[in-house]
């Protein structure tokens, strides 16, 4: 698979053998999405500095506030295992669009990486890339809290 459309504002480029093997990672995780009330399963593979790479998928839950998005998931799982600086997520889902973090997310993630590339790919290979600082303006972060 390799992406039909490119818009993007990511920092650093990515080959297209790289983004494949974060999109399969990612996609792997979403065949396992828990998501019985939405039926909208989404995957997220997120990479370290190192090239390690942490996947999720959204868990639902019958108390719907309770369910978790697959890019927190991922997140969650990343800091479990010791990991904290990340460039780059890509997340994938059917959508006919490119799926991009919501605003929960979003927020989760400026923590440890404000700088965070963020691609999100169609299962026919549209893409859409931002940046999250792009997608997050003026964040609240740990240094929000300095002084208080
Ligand atoms: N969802 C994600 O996992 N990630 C996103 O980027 C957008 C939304 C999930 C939450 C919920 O389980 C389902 O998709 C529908 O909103």
């Amino acid at each position: 698979m390799s992406p039909k459309t490119g818009q993007g504002t990511v920092g650093s480029a990515i080959t297209a053998e790289h983004l494949e093997r974060l999109r399969s990672a990612a996609d792997e995780a979403r065949a396992n999405a828990w998501c019985p009330y939405s039926h909208f399963p989404v995957g997220a593979a997120l990479e370290t500095v190192n090239g390690q790479v942490f996947a999720g998928c959204n868990v639902e839950n019958a108390s719907y506030p309770a369910g978790i998005c697959a890019e927190r998931v991922a997140l969650g799982a990343a800091v479990a295992a010791g990991a904290r600086t990340f460039t780059r997520v890509v997340i994938t889902s059917a959508a006919a669009q490119p799926t991009p973090p919501c605003g929960i997310c979003r927020q989760a993630l400026v923590e440890f990486a404000p700088s965070l590339d963020i691609i999100a790919v169609t299962p026919d290979g549209r893409m859409a890339s931002w940046s999250l600082a792009e997608l997050l303006p003026a964040p609240f972060t740990p240094a929000s809290l300095e002084n208080a």
